[in-house]
């Protein structure tokens, strides 16, 4: 499939989407304590999006999924299941979240820390989001896909962190999921170059450990294979003739992107 060129009208239901989708994880927060279950952030969230926002959560059911957040917590990658399980201090947990409004998705994750969390973590946590702004930076059209990858993959490893393979950014629109394939790693220069009006994911997984992963029992949750602990935050972004806008951009960040 070819990258979609979004029209400006298009463009506009996107930052409606995007901002609803920040504005799920800008509300989350105070309920990220140690006691809570992933479930009941979850219901928090499906609440907040159906009933206030009037949207819809784009996880539910999309291809089996059963509920409406990822929460992967720890050595968990991405596609965490929310269950009965309870947050304690220590941890650190992404929270992914996809709305669908007047038919665009936004998709947005962060990293939440519960309670007290050790140096090591925050710095895997830290180290994550730098890398991701690092790959937003270079978006503008006429840079490529590679671009984007190399320079998330040269600050990960820097760093002594490595890249997961196995999940990627994406094009996204009316579709969750569209070309291209936003790879995390990769050569300065290779790949397709980017075009005002591409609509991407740039959604970086960091271990500390080693790149492997694997999917368990339930067909979703991803876990490094070494049991190390991983991290992963995302935007959606829009590339522009000059540069890029963030469109799931919260307001804890405006200095920062
Ligand atoms: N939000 C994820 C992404 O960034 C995809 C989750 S698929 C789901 O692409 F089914 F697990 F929700
Ligand atoms: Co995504
Ligand atoms: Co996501």
């Amino acid at each position: 499939m070819p990258i979609i060129i979004k029209t400006e009208n298009e463009i506009e239901k996107m930052r409606v989407a995007g901002k609803l989708a920040s504005q799920v994880l800008e509300i989350i927060g105070t309920h990220i304590v140690p006691g809570v279950t992933t479930d009941e952030l979850n219901n928090i969230c499906h609440d907040y999006i159906v009933n206030t926002q009037g949207a819809i959560p784009a996880p539910l059911n999309y291809r089996g999924f059963p509920k409406s957040i990822c929460t992967s917590i720890n050595q968990t990658v991405c596609h965490g299941i929310p269950s009965d399980k309870k947050l304690k201090s220590g941890d650190i947990i992404n929270v992914d979240i996809t709305v669908i409004k007047d038919g665009y998705h936004g998709d947005t994750s962060k990293m939440f820390c519960v309670g007290e969390v050790s140096p090591h973590a925050k710095r895997l946590v830290k180290i994550t989001q730098e890398a991701m702004y690092l790959g937003i930076k270079q978006v503008k059209q006429g840079t490529t896909l590679g671009d984007i990858g190399h320079a998330i993959q040269k600050h990960a490893e820097t760093n002594r962190y490595s890249v997961v393979r196995e999940f990627c950014g994406h094009g996204i629109g009316k579709s969750f999921h569209e070309d291209p394939h936003v790879l995390h790693y990769g050569k300065a220069g290779d790949g397709e170059a980017l075009e005002a009006g591409m609509i991407i994911t740039v959604e970086p997984m960091l271990n500390q450990g080693k790149r492997y992963v694997k999917v368990l029992a339930d067909g979703w949750t991803a876990v490094t294979k070494d049991r190390s602990l991983s991290a992963q935050w995302e935007h959606t972004v829009l590339v522009t003739e000059h540069g890029y806008e963030i469109l799931t951009l919260r307001h804890e960040e405006m200095s920062l992107a």
